[in-house]
C-alpha cells in the first residue's frame, strides 16, 4: 500500500490529515498516512507552551506565541471552506480572536473523526533520505529515545518556519547589562512593566511584541527598523527610530542619532527556514517570501514529485491557503492531479517568482498571494469560499491599521464562507487584558 509521511501536526499538518479524511468520507481509497509530531499535542505554533530554549528530552522548543496574543489578521481571511466559525462556535464571533479561540477553532475541525490515531506524538523526525525510489525516514521516540527507520512513497513537509529564530548580533551586547532575547522566546509582556524597552525590526513581530509591551505597562518603547519604518501612527510611550547602530553600556545608539536608554532589547529579526531532518538535496533553502523557488505550485519540490513543502510561503493567507496546498498535494499523491513537463513546471515557477520580486507594496502583495490561493483552489475540490472577499478585507484591514494602529483589531468583518457579519467586540483590544476564551465569547446581548 502507498504511504505518506506528513512532518508536523501544526495547522499545515492538519490540512493534510483532513485532506485525506475527507477524500475518505466521499468513497475513495486513500493511501496509508503517518503523521510525525515532535510534540505531546497537536495545533503547532497555536498549541501555547511556557517553555523556551529546550524541552526536557533536549529537543529545541518550536513554539513561538505569546500569552495574550490576539489574531493579526481578521479571522475571516484564515476561514475554514470546509468548517466555519458559525459551525465551530454556534454563532457569530468577533472578527480578531485571541490564540486560544483560534486554537479551539483549529482543533474543533480534526477532532470529531480519528485523526488523532495517525499521528505520533513526542516523535521528532531526524533524518530523511531518498534512495531505491523511497524515503527512507528515520525518527527519534523522545519518550524511550529511540531511533527507528520506516520507508514512505511521499512526503509532506508541514514543519513550519517560524520556530527557529534569526539572532544578528550589534556591537555593545556582551557588555550590555539588561536583557537580550528574540521574540521566539517572548511569553508575556507583564515582566516588562516600567521598563524602557527596545524592538528591533519592522514587521509583524516587532509590530505586536511593541504593542504587547506597551499594553501591560513599558515604561517606553523604541523601536528599531533596518529598512523601512512601519510606519504607524504609535500611541504615547512609543516611538520609531532608524536601525540601532550599537549599544554603550545600557544606552542604545541608533543610526539617526537618537539616544535611548534600555532595560531590555527584543530582537524581531525573523527566523530561518530550517530543515535539519531531509537530506542537502531534498532541502528547501530560502528566506521568508511569498514565493520560494523550487516549489511547483508553491508545494512540489522541482526536482521530485513526490515531496510536498506546506505553508513555506510567507503569510498573508493561511489556514484556508494552507487548506488549499494540502488539497492539491493530496491529489498529486492519489494521481488524480499529473505533473507537467520539467520545462512547464521552471516556466511556471519562475513567472510566479519573476511577478514576486517586483510587487512594492502591500496590497500588491495581498493580489499575488490571493491570485496564487484562487489559482490552487481551482484545482481541487477544496470547498465553495469567496477569496475575493478574503481579499477586499486583507486591503481594508491594512488601511484600517494605518489609521489607527491601536484599533483595527476592533473591526468586524463578514465570512467567506457563511456570509454572517462579525460583532464587534466587547472591550476594545487596549482595554481588554483577560483574553480567556470564555470571556473573549460571553459577549453581552445587545
Ligand atoms: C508569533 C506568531 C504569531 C502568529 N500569529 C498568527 C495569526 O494571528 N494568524 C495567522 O493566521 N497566522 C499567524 N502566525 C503564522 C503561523 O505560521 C501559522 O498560523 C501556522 O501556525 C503555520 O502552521 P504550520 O503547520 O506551517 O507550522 P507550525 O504551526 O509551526 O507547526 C509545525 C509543527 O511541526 C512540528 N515539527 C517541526 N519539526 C519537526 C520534526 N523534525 N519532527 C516532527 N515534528 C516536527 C512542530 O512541533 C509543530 O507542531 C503566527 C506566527 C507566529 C510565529
Ligand atoms: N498574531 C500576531 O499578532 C502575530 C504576532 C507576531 C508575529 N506574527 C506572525 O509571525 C510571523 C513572523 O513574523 P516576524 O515579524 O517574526 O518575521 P518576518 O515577517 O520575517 O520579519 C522579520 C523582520 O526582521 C527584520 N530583520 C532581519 N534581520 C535584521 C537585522 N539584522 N536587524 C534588524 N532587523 C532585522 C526584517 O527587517 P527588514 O524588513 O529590514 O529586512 C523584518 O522586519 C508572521 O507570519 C506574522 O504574521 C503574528
Amino acid at each position: 500500500m502507498t504511504k505518506v509521511a506528513i512532518i508536523g501536526a501544526g495547522p499545515c499538518g492538519l490540512s493534510a490529515l483532513r485532506s485525506f479524511e475527507l477524500a475518505e468520507k466521499k468513497g475513495e481509497k486513500i493511501p496509508e498516512i503517518v503523521c510525525f509530531e515532535k510534540q505531546d499535542d497537536w495545533g503547532g505554533l497555536w498549541n501555547y507552551s511556557w517553555r523556551t530554549g529546550s524541552d526536557q528530552y533536549g529537543d529545541p522548543v518550536p513554539n513561538s506565541m505569546y500569552r495574550y496574543l490576539w489574531s493579526n489578521g481578521p479571522k475571516e481571511c484564515l476561514e475554514f471552506a470546509d468548517y466555519s466559525f458559525d459551525e465551530h462556535f454556534g454563532k457569530p464571533i468577533p472578527s480578531f480572536p485571541p490564540r486560544e479561540v483560534l486554537y479551539d477553532y483549529i482543533i474543533g475541525r480534526v477532532n470529531k473523526g480519528n485523526l488523532k490515531d495517525k499521528i505520533k506524538f513526542n516523535t521528532r523526525v531526524t533524518n530523511t533520505v531518498f534512495k531505491d525510489n523511497k524515503f527512507e525516514v528515520s525518527y527519534q521516540d523522545k519518550i524511550n529515545n529511540k531511533t527507528l527507520t520506516e520507508n514512505f512513497d511521499f512526503i509532506i513537509v508541514s514543519s513550519g518556519h517560524f520556530s527557529v529564530p534569526f539572532i544578528p548580533e550589534y556591537s555593545g551586547m556582551k557588555s550590555f547589562p539588561g536583557r537580550i532575547m528574540h521574540s521566539h522566546d517572548f511569553r508575556d509582556a507583564e515582566e516588562f512593566r516600567n521598563k524602557d524597552v527596545i524592538v528591533l525590526g519592522s514587521s509583524y513581530s516587532a509590530e505586536d511584541v511593541a504593542l504587547q509591551c506597551n499594553k501591560y505597562g513599558a515604561k517606553s518603547v523604541t523601536i528599531g527598523y533596518r529598512h523601512n519604518p512601519m510606519g504607524f501612527k504609535w500611541p504615547k510611550g512609543m516611538k520609531e527610530v532608524h536601525y540601532l547602530d550599537g549599544l554603550e553600556g545600557k544606552k542604545a545608539i541608533f543610526k539617526d542619532g537618537t539616544e535611548q536608554s534600555a532595560d531590555v532589547i527584543i530582537l524581531c529579526t525573523g527566523y530561518l527556514h530550517h530543515f535539519p531532518f531531509i537530506n542537502e538535496s531534498l532541502k528547501l533553502k530560502t528566506h521568508n517570501r511569498l514565493y520560494p523557488p523550487k516549489l511547483y505550485k508553491g508545494v512540489v519540490w522541482q526536482d521530485n514529485h513526490k515531496l510536498f513543502y506546506l505553508g513555506m510561503q510567507d503569510q498573508f493567507h493561511t489556514f484556508n491557503m494552507f487548506d488549499c496546498q494540502a488539497w492539491y498535494a493530496r491529489d498529486v499523491i492519489m494521481g488524480k492531479i499529473k505533473m507537467p513537463s520539467d520545462k512547464e513546471i521552471s516556466d511556471d515557477i519562475n513567472k510566479w517568482v519573476a511577478m514576486e520580486e517586483k510587487l512594492e507594496n502591500p496590497d500588491q502583495m495581498i493580489d499575488f498571494q490571493t491570485e496564487y490561493t484562487k489559482e490552487l483552489h481551482e484545482m481541487s475540490d477544496y470547498p465553495k469560499i469567496d477569496f475575493e472577499l478574503i481579499r477586499k478585507h486583507f486591503k481594508e484591514w491594512e488601511h484600517h491599521k494605518v489609521e489607527d494602529i491601536m484599533t483595527y483589531r476592533n473591526k468586524s468583518f463578514s465570512s467567506p464562507v457563511t456570509g454572517s457579519v462579525a460583532p464587534i467586540h466587547h472591550t476594545p483590544w487596549d482595554k481588554a487584558m483577560d483574553d480567556s476564551m470564555k470571556t473573549f465569547l460571553d459577549q453581552p446581548a445587545k
